[in-house]
């Protein structure tokens, strides 16, 4: 039995105990997966810049997320289908999230239903928007997170098409029959047949409104009193379209390097959007966080907060609930250390000055 220190050793188990479709729908991305090797190596080329001689010893890594106070800056992202991993779902997930004080935020793709999610326990709930063509479909997903209790919506900007991946490709990755696309149940889709899962997923991806504009993202502030992030933007001009479309937030992302590939990693980015939102919304941040020092790096580069994706699923796999408890847990215990081994007793307390960057040292 292997002991399990770090994330990372989730991914190894979760790929022993997987069907190999699975695991590869979980850990590919898009294409050559350039992108989603970036998001790792582009970490690691971020050092750090510590400050000693400082009382580290009470460390504070609570924040605030639109107004809401959880106990550390590292958020459950949307992915797809947890019931893959699991038979408990998303709901295993969201207990452990809500288990560790922090946001669990559900996918428009997920197998454990809006209501199901939220009734499962306490915790603070955040809805993963995919607009679909139909906006019937869409007002009614964004009602009844709003009536569940859902605190914010994020709306994937970045997915007008699914990117390629090729290994789905190889493998004809099909959703079993025994996994159902919940979002999707008691919708009026009359003539698709919601006992095939996979003709389902089909119709679903289909759906997905390519025409998407900075237009739709004020149309859905109309329709909900909830606060809206977007998810999926790496560039200073479309943090500028969003922010002037009225968001609350920004989530920066590549989608795990699902969808475009040869996309920078996220961190490589954040610094250009934090100047454009120049503290007029929060940016966050996901897509190769894997360690406490990743997102101690974000923190110093400006983020407010940070997603977890994969992680997630393969410590659901491997140990459902627990595991997604103890993944969380081991972040957090990382981004303590990594805190006061910097100096920082608190998460305000980061800065510019705790890392160095490529650039910053070519100059
Ligand atoms: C995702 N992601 C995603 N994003 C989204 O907006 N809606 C979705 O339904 C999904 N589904 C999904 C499934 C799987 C299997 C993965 C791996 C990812 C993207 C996700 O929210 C997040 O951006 C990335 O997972 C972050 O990268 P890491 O942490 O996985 O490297």
């Amino acid at each position: 039995m292997v002991l399990i220190t770090n994330v990372s050793d989730y991914e190894e188990l979760a790929k022993q105990k997987l069907p190999k479709m699975v695991y590869d729908f979980y850990a590919g991305g898009a294409e050559d997966q350039w992108t989603l090797k970036q998001n790792r190596e582009a970490f690691s080329r971020i050092l750090f810049r510590p400050r000693v001689l400082i009382d580290v010893s009470h460390i504070d890594m609570s924040t605030s997320i639109l107004g809401y106070k959880i106990s550390m800056p590292i958020m459950v992202a949307p992915t797809a289908l947890h019931k893959l991993a699991h038979e408990e779902g998303e709901v295993a997930s969201a207990r452990a999230a809500a288990a560790a004080g922090t946001i669990m935020t559900l996918s428009s793709w997920s197998s454990c239903s809006i209501e199901e999610v939220n009734s499962c326990g306490p915790g603070i709930h955040f809805f993963q928007l995919s607009v679909f063509k139909d906006r019937d479909i869409v007002q009614q997903l964004v009602r009844r997170a709003e009536n569940a209790g859902y605190k914010a919506i994020a709306v994937t900007v970045d997915a007008p098409r699914l990117g390629r991946r090729e290994a789905d490709l190889r493998n004809r990755f099909k959703v079993p029959e025994n996994v159902v696309f919940k979002c999707f149940e008691g919708l009026d889709l009359s003539d698709i047949d919601k006992t095939n899962a996979s003709r389902l997923a089909a119709y679903v991806a289909s759906q997905i409104d390519s025409s998407l504009s900075g237009k739709d993202i004020e149309w859905l502030q109309t329709i909900t009193r909830l606060p809206i992030l977007v998810k999926g933007v790496i560039t200073a001009e479309d943090a500028r379209i969003a922010i002037e479309c009225g968001v609350a937030g920004i989530i920066m992302s590549n989608h795990g390097g699902r969808q475009l590939d040869y996309l920078p990693a996220t961190i490589s980015c954040l610094e250009e959007v934090v100047r454009e939102a120049n503290g007029r919304v929060p940016v966050f941040l996901d897509s190769g966080i894997r360690r406490g020092t990743d997102v101690f790096k974000a923190l110093a580069l400006g983020a407010s907060g940070v997603f977890i994706g994969r992680p997630i699923l393969f410590a659901l796999a491997v140990d459902g609930e627990a595991g997604v408890r103890t993944a969380l847990q081991m972040l957090r215990d990382e981004l303590e250390i990594a805190m006061a081994l910097s100096g920082c007793m608190s998460l305000k307390e980061i800065t510019r000055d705790h890392v160095s960057t490529e650039g910053d040292r070519l100059r």
